[in-house]
């Protein structure tokens, strides 16, 4: 049988635990890094990558280009309508996180909308953001 002081201590130590557990799991999320071809100055996304009848949809997808070391993220904001932004923060170019739909920074805790503005400095610019187009096929992300 468990000693009352020793359940305090084990309760404690959990409790201490939870934010760190917390912040693991959060670092732990993966993303999913969607397929993708380039012409010219356009990285062309499968509408399909969004998911289909068949699969789960997804709210956004991230594009591992060669245009940066940073990724960029297109978040769907409306039934035809996307959003491209590059996941780098605009205060010190730390690499930014997805929290539900915007973009957080580990580093000093900016926050971005999934469209690039600026929710919580430090960080005072928008995120570079690109062009987006559509087909019946396809997200066009102009990247020049
Ligand atoms: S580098 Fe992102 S808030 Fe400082």
């Amino acid at each position: 049988m468990m000693k009352r002081k020793d359940f305090i201590k084990t309760c404690g130590c959990a409790l201490v635990s939870a934010p760190v557990w917390l912040s693991l799991l959060q670092s732990c999320t993966s993303y999913y890094y969607a397929s993708y071809s380039q012409n010219e100055n356009k990285l062309i996304v499968p509408l399909s990558e969004f998911g289909s009848k068949n699969n789960k949809n997804r709210d956004f997808v991230l594009l591992d280009s060669t245009i940066s070391s940073y990724p960029i993220c297109i978040f769907k904001t409306g039934e035809d309508n996307y959003t491209a932004s590059l996941m780098q923060c605009t205060h010190k170019g730390c690499e930014l996180n997805i929290e539900g739909d915007m973009f957080s920074c580990p580093c000093h805790g900016s926050e971005f909308t999934k469209t690039g503005d600026v929710i919580e400095g430090p960080a005072i610019d928008p995120l570079k953001t690109f062009k987006t187009t559509i087909d019946n096929h396809n997200i066009y992300v102009h990247i020049s």
